[in-house]
């Protein structure tokens, strides 16, 4: 481990000067690229953050006050098992891969450049956030979240400039280039396009388009490509966070929204200065909707080249499974036909981004449950959130050419439009959530639209001082 070189890292680095000189060279380029489109308005105070220092469980992360622009981005992989094997696809069983082989070179190239380009995107979507923070603990939770994606960005970069050569390097660059939301260079994923720019969107970001994020590393995580392996695998630890910020968020804006609905003569949690329990369930609809396009067509033959190669695995597919091949199981897909839904028997492997969909969806689920048990704990009764089904408002995929209510059922067009304001945001809820967001800096107070959380950062009580900001 050296902390003191340049870039502090874990892969030695200091003795491989070819490297280390490209990576010396890109690094002003990201510091400004952090400077120009990192979070505005923010970049001289001093935040508590934490900053990754190894990769041992009891301790990898350090906390401490860091203006984010001095903030240490690093290089970490989980460290090599001895006799790593490739647990799925054709070659299993054959020693996994120290380095890029030839022939998986550009599938390789497009998984990481794909997988990185929403590390530095989503920090550009978010970059307004802090201006209405509802809390310092927020604020700082925001920017924890914020200098990890650029930690990401450097994971991946490390990847493609020690293994791509020119390519890589090149592609390196590229990602600084691109925009979030540019017309001409804009980010490759259409979801790291829209815009983040309320706190509400904020939340359902990180926790439905940042968990489409884990399962894609954890399927990396299980790859033959064993430095992307140990790469994602130390990117989880830290994506665990942003999820939690996601999900607890979501559910301190649910539990504001229950006791509004209570507290409130009519039940109007909106009259209280709350958001209401329908806007989020919109919400909830748009941004899950949105983050399960991510996750790619249901039936895919990419997806089964990936497996076949052992480039890509299923979600701890050791763990998980026996059956590593995938070749003897279908899986039934339900499609369109004839103007219903039917269920269509797919080869495994080519029904590996559904199989990956199947445990985030899962996930999502598990949350909604727990969001509802929080509306239970109000005392408010007669009213739950729900998950609408992957097929609702889809655009790619095997559902994109018929309309499905949030049930999952056809219906028309017709329908749809008429109905459409009843499940997703409409211009009105979209304004009315942007007019709550009010900055609240004085440590412990809170936006009277979230509830405070259970507990505080890594010990600290929640009116601790999670950023020292300068009058303003
Ligand atoms: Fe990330
Ligand atoms: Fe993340």
């Amino acid at each position: 481990m050296s902390l003191s070189d340049s870039i502090p890292n874990n892969v030695d680095l200091g003795s491989d000067r070819k490297l280390l000189r490209a990576l010396e060279k890109w690094q002003p380029n990201f510091l400004s690229w952090w400077r120009d489109m990192g979070p505005e308005g923010f970049q001289e105070d001093q935040i508590w953050l934490r900053t990754a220092i190894s990769v041992h469980a009891d301790g990898w992360a350090h906390y401490d006050y860091v203006r984010m622009p001095e903030y240490r981005w690093g290089i970490f992989l989980e460290p090599q098992q001895g006799d790593r094997r490739i647990g799925f696809g054709d070659e299993a069983d054959v020693k996994a891969w120290d380095e890029v082989p030839g022939e998986y070179r550009g599938m390789l190239r497009r998984i990481i450049v794909t997988q990185a380009d929403t590390e530095p995107a989503s920090v550009e979507q978010q970059r307004l956030l802090g201006k209405t923070a509802p809390s310092l603990y927020d604020l700082r939770n925001l920017f924890q979240v914020n200098v990890e994606e650029g930690r990401h960005l450097w994971a991946m970069v490390h990847l493609l400039h020690q293994y791509f050569g020119r390519d890589g390097r090149e592609e390196a660059e590229a990602l600084l280039e691109r925009r979030s939301g540019d017309v001409d260079k804009p980010r490759i994923l259409t979801t790291f396009n829209e815009r983040t720019d309320e706190w509400l969107s904020f939340f359902m970001f990180t926790m439905f388009t940042d968990r489409d994020g884990k399962y894609q590393l954890s399927a990396l995580s299980e790859s033959g490509f064993d430095p992307l392996a140990r790469c994602t695998r130390f990117m989880l630890t830290e994506e665990a966070f942003h999820l939690s910020v996601g999900e607890n968020g979501v559910g301190r804006v649910v539990q504001r929204a229950a006791e509004a609905t209570l507290a409130d003569p009519n039940g109007d949690a909106r009259a209280q200065g709350a958001i209401d329990l329908t806007t989020i369930q919109k919400y909830i609809n748009f941004w899950f909707s949105s983050a399960v396009e991510l996750f790619g067509g249901e039936v895919s033959s990419n997806a089964a080249d990936y497996f076949a190669t052992g480039i890509k695995g299923r979600h701890h597919e050791r763990k998980k499974y026996d059956d590593h091949a995938a070749l003897r199981d279908v899986y039934a897909l339900p499609v369109v036909e004839g103007g219903r839904v039917t269920t269509q028997e797919v080869p495994l492997r080519n029904a590996m981004n559904e199989v990956l969909r199947d445990e985030y969806v899962r996930d999502c689920e598990r949350a909604c449950r727990r969001w509802n048990q929080v509306i239970r704990k109000s005392g408010l009764t007669g009213v739950a959130l729900t998950l609408p089904s992957r097929r609702f408002n889809r655009s790619i995929g095997a559902y994109a050419d018929h309309c499905f209510d949030p049930a999952g059922e056809i219906v028309s067009d017709a329908v749809f439009t008429a109905r459409k304001d009843d499940w997703l945001p409409t211009p009105e809820d979209r304004a009315y959530v942007q007019s709550l967001m009010v900055p609240h800096y004085a440590p412990g107070e809170f936006a009277p639209w979230i509830a405070p959380p259970r507990k505080g950062v890594k010990g600290r009580p929640i009116d601790f001082e999670y950023a020292k900001l300068a009058a303003r």
